[in-house]
């Protein structure tokens, strides 16, 4: 017997996340479109996809809630479980990297590249931020202080161990020669080429001692592994490689893709295919750097206000409306906007327009005319022919646009497809056969060519669609939905349902974009601190001052040093974060509203005796006042 033919395709797996966005469920769909679409075609598929777990960031998240890094993970991983159920994501595997078979996978990785020399030690540098226990590269830095919580790095070292990339980068090159397909699409590969490879590789820390969450390393377990290997490592270990059942990596291995997004390309088409080949096992015949989904041209981000939770919208619209918008719209391999107007257009018109419609339709007047049923066509015309021969040639081209990774062209030829059905029932007007008996039979082979080229155009947009298609498949009451009958006429006789359900509502646009207005509404108003009493606000004493004298503060370069006179004779002197905003002899003269009773403070060694009002932030700006100095304000 035949072996079946396999596919192994792989998503990244995910940092735990509470927030996981439309972004997210991009490459995850794309990868099940695939899988499916494979499984369709005969292949015997594995599909995975996991969760990124180890890592100083997540210890931090735990700690601050007070748990263990794992007590913290496992709700959000049940999350995106749910999350991924919910989007009809056909996963074989799902891997997290605390499971022990991961761990011990990674580790014997480690040990193995140790003992044959590839791993050595040495030492790792960079700037260290001591409350933050995290290294920092030089350009990771913003003005100089730690990104994360802002405060000094210093330049520390740490022992660590390397893997030598550069000892297999002439190898490697030698591969890539030979095997352009590993990296795609070509753009990439040449900025791979040209910004990594050209330059010539540096070896790469693979450990570090300062991350305690991560896996021990087993020769020296003061260090954990970078989690970047870690992370990497579970495209093999989910298939049990280097464990005592390892017939999933036999069976599978060698990846055929791995689908990225594109700041992650780096990682999986140098740093993966130099560890695979450093562990003399072959490197996947494909990775794939997708472009990110935005938002009005922007990261969608929690912050941002643009994030909507994806079960959001399956729940107002289905899980196929969100998956046919992802998978159709975006140009594969650029960046593509996403709108939840955009969204409900092209359900409107693509899903509930033609698609739906024309099921209907359909559906309605086989009923209509001939009780449901309908046999096969026998008196082909020119204009049947030319309709056949297209819904044929549909798998032809869905097949090569896939096999292109192009999943927007593959879905545009089915559309055209389901088109032509619509613009064939305009040119043979069944409604008006209908009404002449002698036309029945003309009338059968009309309905009958429409249905089967629904079931056609069904067949291939299970990979996208897959509920709805099965709804169509229901309707028509065919069980014959596999490739191996997708070809005009091989369902030789239709008893179609007899009350067709609706596939898709039509939203009304307007009534949306009002709706999604109210939102910006609300989204934008401010949040309000708790409420105060009069006489709360009545213990803040507010004076009028005029600013004599103001210098920049000799150690901090956001502060300023002023004497504001305050009247009766009273001149205090204030330290204040505005000098980014304002020149010191800009200030001076200035009269502006100062809190009059605030405690003293030292501020960076300087005395304040008071607080300037003025704007929060990025709205920086002195409130000044059109009053006589001393005045008082209620
Ligand atoms: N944990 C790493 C991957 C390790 S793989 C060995 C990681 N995780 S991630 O959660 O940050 O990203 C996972 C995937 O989601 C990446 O492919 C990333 O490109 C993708 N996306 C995240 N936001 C995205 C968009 N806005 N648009 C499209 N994909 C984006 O990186």
């Amino acid at each position: 017997m035949e072996e079946k033919k396999t596919y192994y395709v792989t998503t990244p797996i995910y940092y735990p996340s509470d927030n996981f966005h439309v972004g997210h469920c991009y490459t995850t769909c794309i990868a099940d479109a695939l899988a499916r679409y494979k499984r369709e075609k005969g292949y015997d598929v594995f599909f995975l996809t996991g969760s990124d777990e180890h890592g100083q960031k997540i210890a931090d998240r735990a700690k601050a809630k007070g748990v263990s890094p794992k007590e913290f993970v496992d709700p959000i991983i049940e999350n995106a479980k749910d999350l991924w159920e919910k989007l009809d994501i056909s996963y074989d595997k799902f891997i997290r990297t605390t499971d022990e078979e991961h761990v011990a996978c990674v580790q014997k990785v480690v040990q193995k590249l140790y003992d044959q020399g590839d791993i050595y030690k040495g030492y790792y540098e960079g700037w260290y931020c001591t409350p933050c226990e995290s290294f920092w590269t030089e350009s990771q830095l913003v003005d100089g202080k730690c990104p994360d919580c802002g405060r000094e790095v210093k330049l520390m070292k740490e022992e660590a161990y390397f893997l030598r990339l550069s000892k297999y980068q002439k190898e490697f090159e030698e591969y890539l020669e030979a095997h352009r397909d590993l990296m795609q699409p070509e753009s990439r590969y040449n900025e791979m080429v040209n910004n990594f490879l050209k330059p010539g590789l540096k070896d790469l820390c693979v450990s570090r001692a300062s991350v305690k969450w991560g896996i021990p390393v087993t020769f020296d377990p003061d260090q954990t592994v970078y989690v970047w290997v870690d992370a990497l490592t579970n495209y093999i270990s989910a298939l049990g490689y280097l464990s005592e059942d390892d017939s999933l990596f036999k069976k599978y291995w060698p990846a055929d893709l791995h689908l990225v997004g594109k700041e992650i390309f780096r990682f999986h088409t140098i740093i993966w295919p130099i560890i695979l080949m450093a562990l003399g096992l072959p490197l996947p015949k494909k990775v794939y750097g997708h472009g990110w989904l935005t938002i009005g041209g922007g990261k969608i981000s929690k912050s941002k206000g643009n994030y909507k939770d994806p079960r959001e919208f399956i729940k107002d619209y289905g899980a196929d409306t969100l998956r046919y918008y992802i998978l159709s719209e975006v140009p594969f391999g650029s960046d593509g906007n996403f709108s939840e107007e955009l969204m409900v257009e092209r359900r409107n018109s693509d899903l509930a327009n033609i698609l739906g419609n024309l099921v209907n339709r359909t559906i309605t007047m086989s009923n209509k005319y001939l009780k449901g049923h309908l046999t096969k066509i026998k008196d082909v015309t020119a204009l049947d022919k030319e309709v056949i021969d297209e819904l044929d040639a549909l798998v032809v081209n869905v097949e090569k646009e896939m096999d292109a990774l192009d999943l927007p062209k593959a879905i545009e030829h089915i559309i055209l497809a389901l088109k032509r059905l619509n613009k064939y029932i305009d040119e043979t007007e069944p409604w008006i056969l209908g009404k002449d008996e002698s036309k029945y039979p003309r009338l059968n082979d009309v309905l009958y060519t429409i249905i089967e080229g629904i079931r056609l155009c069904a067949i291939e947009l299970k990979a996208f669609i897959p509920e709805t298609a099965e709804k169509i498949f229901t309707m028509l009451e065919t069980n014959k939905k596999s490739f191996d009958s997708a070809k005009f006429g091989d369902e030789s006789e239709y008893q179609v349902i007899a009350k067709p359900e609706i596939l898709f509502t039509r939203i009304d646009e307007e009534e949306l974009k009002a709706r999604l207005a109210k939102e910006e509404e609300v989204e934008e108003k401010v949040e309000h601190l708790s409420e105060i009493t009069i006489d709360d606000f009545a213990k803040v004493e507010l004076t009028v001052g005029k600013v004599i004298e103001s210098k920049k503060h000799e150690d901090a370069k956001k502060l300023l040093v002023s004497k504001i006179d305050i009247g009766h004779g009273e001149i205090r002197q204030i330290v204040s974060g505005i000098a980014e905003h304002i020149k010191p002899e800009d200030f001076v003269g200035q009269k502006v509203i100062v809190v009059t009773n605030l405690k003293k403070a030292k501020i960076r060694g300087v005395e304040s005796e008071g607080m300037i009002l003025a704007g929060e932030d990025d709205k920086l700006g002195i409130v000044t006042a059109d009053l006589e100095i001393g005045t008082r304000i209620h």
